[in-house]
Formats: C-alpha cells, sequence, structure tokens
C-alpha cells in the first residue's frame, strides 16, 4: 500500500517500540516522517533512510516540544499526521508511590501528549486540517493494580483525545486514540517487576489469554486511522487488546 504518499508524519516514542514500528510503516507507505524521541530516534530515521529526520525531544517539556514541531514541521515540508505515541509507566503500589514519580508518567504521558498536540495544531489549523493520533491504553479504560499514575494518564489522554475531537471536528483535524494491550516492546520490563507482596491474581483482568501483540500491528492501526480510510473516525478510542476490555 501507499497511502501516504506526499504526507508529512510526525511520531513521538520512535526511538522503539510502537513508535518505531509506526514510523517505519508510515515510512513503507511513503509518507516523510520526523521521529522524536529522548533515545533511538537518530537509529530509527537511518534506518528509514532520507524521507526521515530525527529530533531528539522530551515531550513533558513543553517549550522544548513547541521550538521541535516547529523544527520538524519546516524539516517536513508541512505536517498532515501527528502520532503521539511516548510513554513511561511502572509497577508501583499506591501508597508507596512517590509525588515525584507520579508527576513524571503524568507529564510524558498526559502532558506530553497535550504539548505535542498544543504546538501542532496552529500547523494543521493552517493547513486546512489533519490527524492527530493519540497513545491510550487498557489502562486508561479500566483499572489496572499498581498503576494509578499510568492509569491516570492514560485515562486524561482518553478525555484530552474526547475534547480535541470535539474542537476541531468543524477545521476537518480528527483526533482519535488507539488503546493497545499487551505489546512485545521495552516498556513490558518497566512493568515486570511487582511490588512486594502484590497479589498476582489482579493481574487476570488486564491479560489476554492470546499472545501478546506485535508492534506492527498496533502500527498498522496507526495507519489504518489516518487513512482515507478513516476519514469518518474522529473521538474514537480503538481498543487493540486481545479482549482485555470486552
Ligand atoms: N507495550 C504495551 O504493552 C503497551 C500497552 C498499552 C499502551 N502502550 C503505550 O504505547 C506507547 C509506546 O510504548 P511502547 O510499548 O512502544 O514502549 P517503548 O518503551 O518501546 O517505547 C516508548 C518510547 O517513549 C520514549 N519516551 C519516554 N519518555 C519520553 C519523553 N519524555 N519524551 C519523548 N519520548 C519519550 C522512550 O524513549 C521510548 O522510545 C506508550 O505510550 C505506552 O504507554 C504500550
Amino acid at each position: 500500500m501507499n497511502r501516504f504518499v506526499g504526507s508529512r508524519v510526525l511520531v513521538t516514542g520512535a526511538g522503539s517500540g510502537i513508535g518505531r514500528a509506526t514510523a517505519q510503516r508510515f515510512a513503507a507507505e511513503g509518507a516523510r516522517v520526523a521521529c522524536l524521541d529522548v533515545r533511538g530516534h537518530d537509529e530509527t530515521a537511518a534506518g528509514i533512510g532520507a524521507t526521515a529526520v530525527a529530533f531528539e525531544c522530551d515531550v513533558s517539556n513543553g517549550a522544548a516540544v513547541a521550538a521541535v514541531v516547529d523544527a520538524a514541521v519546516e524539516a517536513l515540508g508541512g505536517l498532515d499526521v501527528v502520532c503521539n505515541i511516548a510513554g513511561i509507566g511502572h509497577f508501583r503500589h499506591s501508597h508507596e508511590e512517590t509525588p515525584e514519580d507520579f508527576v513524571r508518567i503524568v507529564g510524558v504521558n498526559l502532558n506530553g501528549t497535550f504539548h505535542v498536540a498544543r504546538f501542532a495544531l496552529p500547523h494543521l489549523l493552517a493547513a486546512g486540517g489533519g490527524v492527530i493520533i493519540n497513545t491510550a491504553s487498557t489502562a486508561g479504560l479500566i483499572g489496572q493494580p499498581w498503576s494509578a499514575a499510568y492509569c491516570a494518564s492514560k485515562g486524561g489522554v482518553v478525555m484530552l483525545t474526547k475534547a480535541l475531537a470535539t474542537e476541531y471536528k468543524a477545521q476537518n483535524i480528527r483526533v482519535n486514540a488507539i488503546a493497545p494491550g499487551g505489546t512485545k516492546t521495552n516498556i513490558i520490563n518497566s512493568f515486570s517487576t511487582y511490588p512486594e507482596g502484590a497479589d498476582l491474581r489482579q493481574l487476570i483482568k488486564v491479560m489476554s489469554p492470546m499472545e501478546m501483540a506485535e508492534p506492527e500491528e498496533i502500527a498498522a492501526l496507526f495507519a489504518f486511522i489516518a487513512s482515507t480510510e478513516g476519514r469518518y473516525m474522529t473521538g474514537s478510542i480503538v481498543a487493540i487488546d486481545g479482549g482485555i476490555t470486552s
């Protein structure tokens, strides 16, 4: 498929996992791609080749995002699609979570998603439209144990998505979120240490009997939603989770 020939796509979290697979997918379908991350972005862009550019960007820093989004749009020659994929998390009992780590997780997952949307929107408005796709999680739809900051941030992404979709639908800007379940990426390592005394039976509700997803399967959904085939989708929260939220 070549659905994105001539399209300009910005991807955060592009240094690894779902973000890297998504940058590669859009590039494989003809897009020019800006790869943003705090690490791994250069490798992703180098692997894609001349149609990709890389920018170091901590999405939790609004001022940095403002500058990098402008630079990325200039490098791409415009902007059509924004994929907000950067994210962090961990397991910790809520009564042991530090205020600093709570703020850090929300700062990347929720504030970061807002920052990128905020500074991309003027470009999309000037262009007469575009697509923003955010990354929520099953943990933004149902409670996940030992994950208060992560769940709160992803629940926030769900409502941020709906708010933006409502606000900008008349301006031809579609805003949707993908809510993956378990996917084989590095973030799984951060969720592999259980807090002391944790009752592992609590994990049953957030596990699927199916094998975890490949990042490429999630990337394919980003591409579908961004494509003209996704034209009628806005404000949608699309779970791709092996039935966890069924
Ligand atoms: N893998 C899963 O099971 C799963 C399930 C549901 C949701 N998600 C979400 O998918 C998204 C992608 O995660 P992944 O699974 O590919 O994991 P990953 O760890 O492979 O990728 C996350 C990327 O985000 C980047 N990142 C972290 N902090 C950043 C910051 N401050 N600024 C910019 N980039 C930053 C990391 O460097 C990394 O490259 C995340 O939002 C995650 O919460 C993942």
